[in-house]
């Protein structure tokens, strides 16, 4: 290992510096290191790679928009590479979204997204409203305000007061509370956003923001319809503006382009994309907005938010192309019928080993749920790292398994189980059969007989 790599590791692997091994090359689902050794990518990065990786069209589209011009400073000039995708975008979005907005990463995507709300309040004379609710667990970037968004206490006192984060709890099918069905709390999940809107004072809400499918905070947790149907409502009540971050669960992954387009009487009036978006082959986040407020915006003194990199055209060049690519080759039915595939191969290895709790997902965007005991869904003692132990186990499977312990791991240990939506059968079983593995050997490590 280089001293590069082991000092620039040394920023999130702590005083060892011991950072995992270098990249050599990467095709579809598998990355080499430097050492020869095959890894099969079991989340797609962190949920990114939505593709593969090394596909020669995007890499020919790339090629040709470098060629041409790589960057263009919008208040210069207007790339056509931006229109067409926001134009494509829109289509695949449905209806009342009809606009794009291009940055680089998804924290500023969501940053820029209710920057653009608290502009469209003060160009329809409601500039009394600024609050933004968020729901517990969640996560919405690493940007100062992203994070006092995203319920997690790790950072508290330097966020106290950035804006004051306003929590609801979020549905949880695993892990309701004691006595009462996942159905029901999802409904009261839904009720309280209403009480924290009326005690917030309903003048004052601009936002509610919430991960329709969660990612890494909730394990690909989702709730039934009924839930979005009743957030929809209250936010029509009260006029709050309803954002769904689809930074993991947009461009195809759950088997429709977005979660949202499962949900038709759920719309909602601003969506954030990120990650598959620009496939890991270029930075790229968007978010999508109806025309209307931004024509209102635009009549009201714009939307003048400096990024030097946004909407550029050669990311915009990649998103198209990502977009050919996942739609020429199907990749969302794709996502749909492999998702179903999955979860029944992960439920068949539930069934042999104690320490699966829960398997959950919509099309390719998976969870398995590690605990102690399933049939009260108690969890591992948190000192175990359970998430990070069963990566390590994994990788010596030569199995890529991006995780992350959110909020300490006080809702829960899971694994993410994302594949690239190229995903074939044969991937799938090798992944599963990679996974078996690994879980049996943890269980029978945390039985003494390792
Ligand atoms: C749901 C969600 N929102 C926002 C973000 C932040 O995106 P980025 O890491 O591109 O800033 C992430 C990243 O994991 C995410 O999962």
């Amino acid at each position: 290992m280089t001293n590069t790599v082991a000092g620039m590791h040394r920023f999130w692997t702590g005083p060892t510096g011991a950072g995992p091994p270098g990249i050599a090359r990467a095709k579809g689902l598998h990355i080499w290191d430097t050492d020869g050794r095959r890894f099969i990518d079991a989340t797609s990065g962190p949920i990114t790679v939505n593709i593969g990786h090394g596909d020669e069209r995007v890499l020919a589209a790339m090629r040709e928009q470098a060629a041409q011009f790589c960057f263009a400073y919008p208040s210069n000039f207007e790339s056509e590479r931006s229109t067409e995708l926001s134009r494509r975008l829109a289509a695949l979005a449905g209806p009342g979204l009809e606009c794009a907005f291009f940055v680089s990463s998804g924290s500023e995507a969501v940053e820029k997204c209710l920057q653009f709300a608290r502009r469209a309040a003060i160009a329809r004379g409601e500039s009394a409203r600024y609050r933004v609710i968020s729901r517990n667990p969640s996560y919405h970037g690493s940007t100062r305000a992203t994070m006092a968004l995203s319920a997690d206490p790790g950072y508290a006192p330097y966020l106290a007061g950035h804006p004051p984060g306003i929590h609801v709890p979020a549905p949880s099918s695993f892990r309701p509370p004691a006595g009462t069905a996942a159905g029901s709390y999802a409904m009261q999940c839904a009720e309280a956003l209403r009480a924290r809107i009326i005690e917030s004072g309903p003048d004052s809400v601009l936002a509610f923001i919430m991960e329709p499918v969660m990612g890494f905070c909730g394990g690909a947790d989702s709730a039934p319809p009924e839930y979005y149907r009743r957030v929809r409502e209250i936010c029509d009540e009260f006029g709050v503006l309803l954002v769904y971050d689809e930074i993991v669960s947009g461009a195809g992954r759950t088997g429709t382009f977005l979660a949202a387009n499962r949900w038709p009487a759920a719309r909602p009036d601003l969506v954030v994309l990120a990650k598959g978006l620009g496939g890991g082959y270029a930075p790229l986040a968007a978010f999508l907005a109806p025309a209307h407020l931004v024509d209102a915006v635009a009549g009201s003194g714009g939307f003048h938010v400096g990024h030097t990199h946004k909407a550029h055209p050669l990311a915009c060049a990649v998103g198209l192309a990502i977009l050919d690519v996942t739609l020429g080759d199907r990749l969302i039915e794709n996502a749909a019928t492999m998702g179903d595939y999955l979860r029944g191969a992960l439920r068949a290895i539930q069934k042999q080993n104690p320490l699966i709790g829960d398997v959950r997902g919509l099309g390719l965007l998976n969870a398995v749920e590690i605990v102690a005991d399933r049939d009260s869904a108690r969890m591992l003692p948190r000192e175990l790292d359970v998430v990070g132990r069963v990566q390590a186990l994994a990788r010596e499977q030569g199995l890529l398994i991006y995780g992350r312990r959110t909020h300490a791991g006080r809702f829960g240990d899971w694994i993410m189980v994302a594949p690239p939506l190229i995903a074939t059968r044969a991937d799938i079983d090798e992944i599963v059969a990679g996974l078996a593995r690994c879980l049996e050997r943890y269980r029978r490590e945390l039985a003494g007989q390792a």
